[in-house]
């Protein structure tokens, strides 16, 4: 499987956000991820369903990856993909209701509403716990930071996560998508692709003024990216 960049538009200077929309779409990007976060699940706040619109409105052909930290996510399927929202990200723990009846039947209504359904883990959360998901859902996220603060060191128990999503995904012969989310830098990137990781959330990582954005996109999908 190839791999692919989701800019983290949230580390950026929100004063410019629109001229940064133009280097990463400039630098061959076409994933946004979005954070929205809502002050319970995480203790902090970030970004909403009108973001995901104005950037969807601005550029149609933009894959729009809304990492939901949110209790009840349930609650905003249809709000968002009225956004123009791709991919709807949702935490397992921000379940209160982790049956898997409901689970299901969270997944079901994503696709009808027509949005790619990813579950999201924190790094302490075994991954093991998503298996009867893993042939329902487009992509698996694993959080390598605790989500809420761009900025943080990768836990490495990531690692060992996304080795077992990998070999997972191979010995069943199944489609989902390995996403990495936090603490993707120069010092943890390759460990990451040998893991098995296809998608890189990326903040830090292109938010630096002395590399070149589009230098730092080679460095993760080479040759080998999924456009
Ligand atoms: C944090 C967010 C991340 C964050 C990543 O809760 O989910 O998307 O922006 O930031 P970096 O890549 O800088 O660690
Ligand atoms: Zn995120």
């Amino acid at each position: 499987m190839k791999r692919k960049i989701a800019a983290s538009i949230y580390v950026f200077n929100f004063l410019e956000v629109g001229k940064k929309m133009d280097e990463l779409v400039d630098a061959g990007i076409n994933m946004i991820h979005v954070d929205i976060m809502d002050g319970v699940f995480v203790n902090n706040y970030a970004l909403c369903q009108k973001f995901c619109k104005d950037i969807k409105d601005k550029y149609p052909k933009i894959i729009v990856d809304a990492h939901i930290m949110c209790i009840n996510p349930e609650k905003y399927i249809e709000s968002f993909t009225n956004a123009g929202t791709d991919v709807y990200n949702f935490h397992y723990e921000s379940l209160e209701n982790k049956d898997p009846k409901k689970i299901f039947s969270i997944i079901d209504n994503i696709h009808k509403n027509k949005m790619k359904a990813v579950i999201a883990i924190n790094p302490e959360t075994n991954p093991r716990i998503l298996g009867p998901y893993l042939d329902k859902v487009e992509g698996v996220m694993c959080m390598s930071i605790n989500p809420g603060f761009n900025g943080q060191v990768l836990n490495p128990i990531v690692y060992e996560n996304i080795t077992w999503l990998s070999k997972e995904k191979k010995g069943k012969n199944l489609n989902y998508y390995i996403q990495v989310d936090g603490g993707v830098r120069e010092n943890t990137y390759q460990e990451l692709i040998k893991a098995g990781a296809e998608v890189f959330v990326v903040g830090a990582f292109i938010n630096d003024e002395s590399k070149k954005i589009v230098e730092q996109v080679k460095k993760i999908e080479g040759d080998n990216s999924w456009k």
